[in-house]
């Protein structure tokens, strides 16, 4: 059985690309069974990935979505197996959403069919909110990541994010910076909003990040000992535990009460 992990947020540039390659990157070191799937159609996470090339075809390409997606899965050299969202047009990208909105089931049958080890955790990278594919694939999910930057856009977006997925969303505070007082702030305010459903981990705000970006390579292999890969090792073992079934039950039972294992 797969994991379906959808990582989303309501501010743009909040670091869900990020979080998820570098997340998936972290998982693929350690040997655990990852895929990324990128509904996103800026058709770029890719490149976080180490591919030197843009994805030509993919599961938002015209002629390809909804099947075909063996067809475009691809290895990565960072060991992550990716469905790549493909170069696409504005009437395939609705006309995708249109398919995951009527058939809620189909995205786990889709990746179900492609054959991937028992166990594998699929991160989906979305386009920001509102957004209908990113609100299919986040009511498919086991577990909805919210990426919540610690900046104003990120604390007003907040509420929307958390509305957006019906109160499912875990989210996590990305971009803080312990040495401004504004930062301290808002990270206080977005954990008082966000309660329980606050990640205990926060990511950094580090030039590192910007760095592996720039080298197409994931934290763990360009910069491992920097902060932000520091804060995805954490953020990995929390996940690891979020999502890790306990007694055979299945992933979905397991999952149900995230919140109550996920170290709370
Ligand atoms: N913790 C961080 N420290 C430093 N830079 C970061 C951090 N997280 C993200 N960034 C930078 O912020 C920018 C936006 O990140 P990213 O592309 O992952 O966001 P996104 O939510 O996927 O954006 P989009 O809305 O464009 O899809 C990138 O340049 C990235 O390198
Ligand atoms: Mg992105």
């Amino acid at each position: 059985m797969l994991t379906l992990i959808t990582v989303v947020s309501s501010a743009g540039g909040a670091g869900r690309s990020t979080v998820t390659a570098h997340l998936a990157a972290q998982l693929a070191h350690g040997a655990y069974p990852v895929a990324v799937l990128e509904l996103d159609a800026q058709n770029s996470i890719g490149a976080l990935l180490g591919l030197r090339e843009t994805c030509k075809t993919g599961v938002l390409t015209p002629g390809v979505a909804p099947d075909g997606w063996r067809a475009v899965l691809r290895e990565t050299p960072e060991g992550v197996p990716l469905l790549p969202a493909g170069r696409t047009d504005a009437p395939s990208v609705a006309s995708f959403g249109q398919w995951l909105r009527q058939d809620t089931g189909g995205l786990r049958r889709q990746l179900d069919a492609l054959g991937l080890p028992a166990g594998t955790r699929v991160l989906v990278d979305t386009q920001r909110l509102p957004d209908v594919i990113a609100q299919a694939a986040a009511a498919a999910a086991d577990l909805v990541l919210g990426v919540v930057p610690v900046t104003t856009t990120g604390y007003v977006t907040q509420a929307d994010l958390m509305t957006a997925c019906a109160g499912r969303a875990q989210m996590v505070p990305n971009l803080t910076a312990s040495n401004s007082s504004l930062n301290n702030d808002l990270l206080h305010l977005i954990r008082a909003r966000g309660g329980d459903a606050i990640v205990p981990v926060r990511i950094h705000r580090d030039d590192a990040v910007g760095m592996a970006a720039a080298n197409g390579q994931s934290l763990v292999r360009a910069a491992q000992g920097s902060q932000a890969a520091l804060d995805i090792v954490h953020l990995e073992s929390w996940l690891q535990r979020a999502t890790a079934p306990d007694d055979g039950a299945g992933t979905a039972a397991a999952t149900a009460n995230v919140r109550a294992r996920a170290g709370k």
